[in-house]
């Protein structure tokens, strides 16, 4: 019944090879692609492989710079005014912090959640535990437990992370206040437009991108948790950045005295050609725009003092209010193609591990929600004190510098 059913779909939509692994499946796994089959929106997944491969197009778009605040300029008073407004919003138990660790950390190309990687420190301590560490002192000091909820993903290994946290007693951490949640996922599909297996001979779906994280706090009850708990304002930031503080004071006081819907702390770009993405106004709205979409003329644009006008950085150190979550979260966020080097099975069921990129992926953006408020609060930080991650195995932004930066800043 269900196979028939399943039958048909794919034939509807040209995708009858899916099945051709069938027969050399157990029971199980039978059962499994079945309801894969049943499951997957393929009206959906098809449109994206046809649609999402042209790039973005700001020639008929107006763009404008996005003054930001910057912490270095701030007085006296502002900061002690920021600083008292963020502490008692900490306090008062009204700030959460959300980790996304469901990437797949390719760059780096450690075996395991990226969250688990150990980046040489003395201490060997995990990204996980660097993160930890921070939440920690924010309960030192202002007897303050922040909810910590986790965004993990299948393929990265949901189960991976959770038996890591057990393992090392959730860092001391109080485990109630942990929270994991999965992500969502989307099948990858190759050049011809077909949709390929995995190496058990499923179909091959992998997480749906940083901005997947709005999605599925509100599917998972994560958003509901919050609210019981009477929190207001939500720190979202990545897993990899060594010194993120996801409970910062003068920042969250920052937002919460502006008034922002949504707030990000960004880091002046280093130069021109700098491989991050910049805050701006695209027709009016906020925008992210990608390194990969800058024109030259705007990356080199500088204002009368000299400085660059598109420097602001997103380092994905963002803050938003609770009620604005649920909002984007029932928003469909634009999809994004990626063209990706991925393992799969064939159709006589043998292996393949290609040396160059063979399927497309989807995701979406986190930044692509900024275009749903009208206004993005920029603070900007620094990034001696804010910002050093870990993408690649080595040279820039790496563990060496990862190591670098956090023992400067820790003065260890
Ligand atoms: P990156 O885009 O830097 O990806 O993610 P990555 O997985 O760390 O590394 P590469 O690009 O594969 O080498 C920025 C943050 O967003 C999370 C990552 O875990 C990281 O914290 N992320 C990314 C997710 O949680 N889910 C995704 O689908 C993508």
């Amino acid at each position: 019944m269900k196979f028939d059913e399943a039958k048909q779909i794919l034939e509807k939509y040209n995708q009858e090879h899916i099945l051709k692994s069938y027969k050399r499946l157990n029971e199980e796994y039978k059962e499994k692609l079945i309801n894969q089959i049943l499951r997957i929106d393929f009206e959906q997944i098809l449109n994206l492989y046809e649609k999402t491969k042209v790039p973005v197009e700001f020639k008929n778009s107006k763009i404008e710079p996005i003054p930001a605040i910057d912490s270095a300029k701030l007085s006296d008073e502002e900061r002690e005014k920021y600083t008292k407004l963020g502490e008692e919003i900490l306090k008062s138990g009204k700030h959460a912090a959300v980790t996304m660790a469901g990437g797949q950390g390719t760059r780096l190309g450690h075996n395991g959640p990226k969250g688990t990687f150990d980046l040489g420190l003395p201490s060997h301590k995990s990204l996980f535990e660097i993160l930890c560490d921070g939440l920690k002192k924010t309960w030192d000091k202002y007897g303050a437990i922040i909810p910590w909820y986790i965004m993990t993903s299948r393929e990265n290994n949901d189960e991976a992370t959770r038996k890591f946290f057990e393992e090392n007693n959730y860092f001391g951490y109080p485990k109630e206040n942990i929270m994991f949640f999965k992500q969502g996922e989307l099948p990858m599909i190759g050049d011809d437009g077909k949709i390929i297996l995995d190496e058990s001979g499923l179909i091959k779906e992998a997480a749906d991108g940083h901005g997947g994280v709005f999605e599925s706090i509100y599917k998972n009850g994560a958003l509901e948790d919050m609210k019981k708990r009477g929190i207001e304002w939500v720190f979202i930031g990545g897993v990899d950045n060594v010194l993120v503080k996801m409970a910062d004071p003068i920042f969250i006081g920052f937002v919460a005295d502006n008034n922002y819907k949504v707030a990000s702390k960004t880091i002046v770009k280093g130069y021109p050609e700098e491989k991050v993405g910049v805050f701006c106004k695209k027709d009016d709205k906020p925008y992210v725009i990608e390194y990969t979409e800058i024109s030259e003329e705007m990356a080199n644009k500088k204002n009368t003092e000299g400085e660059l006008v598109y420097s602001e950085a997103h380092m994905l150190l963002n803050m938003f209010n609770i009620e604005i979550l649920e909002e984007i979260a029932n928003e469909k966020l634009p999809y994004h193609s990626a063209y990706k080097k991925a393992s799969y099975m064939d159709d006589d069921g043998k292996i393949i591990n290609p040396e160059t990129p063979n399927a497309y992926k989807f995701e979406t953006f986190l930044f692509d929600a900024f275009g749903l408020v009208q206004d993005v609060g920029l603070y900007r930080g620094k990034r001696e004190e804010d910002f050093s991650p870990v993408k690649n195995a080595s040279g820039v932004d790496s563990p060496e510098t990862a190591r670098r930066d956090y023992i400067k800043y820790h003065n260890l």
